[in-house]
């Protein structure tokens, strides 16, 4: 495999394979990356987690960013969240925390149909379900800012506030169509609710009409986020780009990944440019099905392959890409899509693929 557009020198990937099936997954990805890239890797594994965390009280430790800026130049991620830790206090300081800390402002969710009988969609094909996700992964209603008032009386108010500054929205937006002139991808569509959220999103759309006349050559489209999810629906191929906040993508990407073969198979890149960013399957952690070498490891690689995209190593990120539509092709996966597969033997099977074309 050439890799003429990177350095000779090999990639630090801290992998933070965190709790339930994160952990079972993240394994077969890294099973899966050191056969498909012997020697342009070099791991460093951390035990951040909920075992950690009962263990000893840590969660993020402190020099935790410092230390990633410095010595790595990725980060490939689980899931976390523990059924023992009833308030996922360490899930929200060890991801929410990277998320902040590391300013990784682009959630990046492709969501791409690999075989047609993946999709529970009537009479649709490979060719109609491919179009990215761009969530705002920073501001928005997931900043924890608001409070209650007579907590636990007949009488209590709870404010959660919905935080959108000038900056964050321009940055999302101006990624979202310099990603799509990069790769050649006609339309941007940006979804929000400005219609009733008159201050946050007004800025939203104003912010993209200004910016949609620097991008001239990518056709650009509003939709209210109630009828977007109803178009991806009902006609997914409209779609190559869609831009919005952080919690319309999250539920976006969630009904995408349903469209694109359930949530074992959906990665996602948490960005941002020219900086060590963190690479994650969207799933959670699984608490219902951990332990039983069940869940399908192919999230985890094609997260993989979306870290290899970052680190400029598209060749490989490709081969990954393949080996996984090879596997669902070839029906040697994991059950949830149709195969017999353990989660194990799911990852042997796309590290021999890589292995013998690498
Ligand atoms: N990024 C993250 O770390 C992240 C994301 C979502 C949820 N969580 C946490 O994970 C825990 C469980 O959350 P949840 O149950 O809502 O969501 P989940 O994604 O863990 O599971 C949802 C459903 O999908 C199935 N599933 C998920 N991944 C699968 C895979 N790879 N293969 C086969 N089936 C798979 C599960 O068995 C479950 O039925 C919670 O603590 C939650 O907070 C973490």
């Amino acid at each position: 495999m050439s890799e003429t557009e990177i350095s000779q020198d090999p990639k630090r990937i801290a992998v933070i394979p965190g709790d339930g099936i994160g952990v079972e997954v993240t394994r077969e990805a890294v099973k899966v990356l050191r056969a498909a890239t012997p020697e342009k890797l070099q791991f460093t594994e951390f035990d951040w987690g909920a075992d950690r965390y009962l263990r000893d009280g840590t969660s993020l430790p402190a020099g935790a960013v410092e230390m990633f800026h410095r010595d790595f130049d990725a980060i490939l991620f689980g899931a976390v969240g523990d059924p023992r830790v009833p308030s996922n206090q360490h899930a929200a300081d060890i991801l929410l925390g990277l998320r902040a800390k590391l300013d990784l402002y682009v959630n990046l969710r492709p969501v791409e149909l690999l075989d047609d009988a993946l999709t529970p969609l009537r009479n649709r094909a490979t060719k109609d379900v491919h179009f990215t996700v761009v969530r705002e992964n920073t501001e928005g209603l997931y900043v924890g800012a608001g409070g209650h008032f007579q907590r636990g009386t007949p009488h209590e108010v709870a404010i959660q506030e919905d935080v959108n500054t000038r900056r964050g929205v321009e940055r999302i937006i101006r990624y979202a169509f310099e990603f799509a002139r990069s790769r050649h991808l006609r339309r941007v569509c940006m979804s929000d609710k400005s219609n009733a959220l008159t201050f946050g999103h007004e800025l939203w759309l104003r912010v993209f009409k200004e910016l949609k006349s620097e991008y001239a050559d990518v056709e650009s489209r509003h939709l209210y986020v109630d009828a977007l999810a109803m178009e991806l629906v009902r006609d997914p191929t409209q779609f190559d780009v869609i831009v919005t906040c952080n919690l319309f993508g999250d539920i976006l990407s969630d009904l995408g990944s349903q469209l694109a073969g359930g949530l074992g198979l959906a990665p996602s890149g948490n960005i941002h440019p020219g900086r060590v960013s963190l690479f994650e399957p969207v799933h959670g952690s699984a608490p219902n099905i951990a332990g039983k070498n069940i869940a399908n490891p192919a999230g985890s690689v094609l997260s993989s392959a979306l870290m290899l995209d970052h680190l400029g190593m598209p060749a490989t990120a490709n081969l990954l890409r393949d080996a996984v539509s090879a596997s669902i092709r070839e029906k040697q996966t994991t059950q949830d899509i149709g195969g017999n597969l353990g989660t194990r033997e799911a990852g042997d099977w796309l590290a021999e693929f890589v292995a013998t074309r690498a």
